[in-house]
């Protein structure tokens, strides 16, 4: 059965010029792109996004990251979308969790400038992408 995830390649993978590198990888897995927008994102967009980390120590540098240049949101779709796209993303921390051949464990060494974000489930991917492509069918 098919399913959709939302997908942000973040403000570090745009400046560092690997929106191409994502997008095939996502593609070669068999994927599908339903949505994909370049933005700037406001910050209300920001903490709505993000609304389950508030309070964390985080929190704060996370809402300045996302909102610190233009980023890539996409709606992706297949079967089992959520899990296999968090698969090739890798884990969130790109040392300790993500493995080589991800795209954090290839791209990144942070464990917030760590290239995209998946949604991780699909009850957050459903509500993610009303927030960032609201009213899509
Ligand atoms: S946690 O700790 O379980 O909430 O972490 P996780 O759900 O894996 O991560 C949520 C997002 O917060 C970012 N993150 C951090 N940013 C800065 N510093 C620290 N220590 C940190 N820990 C987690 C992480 O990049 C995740 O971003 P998204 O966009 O959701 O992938």
């Amino acid at each position: 059965m098919s399913e959709r995830t939302l997908v942000l390649i973040k403000p570090d993978g745009v400046a560092r010029g690997l929106v191409g590198e994502v997008v095939a990888r996502i593609e070669r897995r068999g994927l599908k792109l339903v949505a994909l927008e370049l933005k700037n994102v406001a910050d209300d967009l920001a903490a709505k996004h993000y609304a389950e980390h508030e309070g964390k120590p985080f929190y704060q540098s996370l809402l300045d990251f996302i909102t610190s240049g233009p980023l890539v949101a996409a709606v992706v779709e297949g079967p089992r979308a959520v899990g296999a796209f968090r698969q090739i993303a890798g884990g969130t921390d790109p040392v300790d969790k993500a493995a080589p051949g991800s795209i954090r464990g290839d791209f990144a060494l942070e464990v917030q400038e760590n290239i995209v974000h998946g949604s991780d489930s699909a009850e957050s991917a459903a509500r993610e992408i009303e927030l960032w492509f609201p009213g899509l069918s």
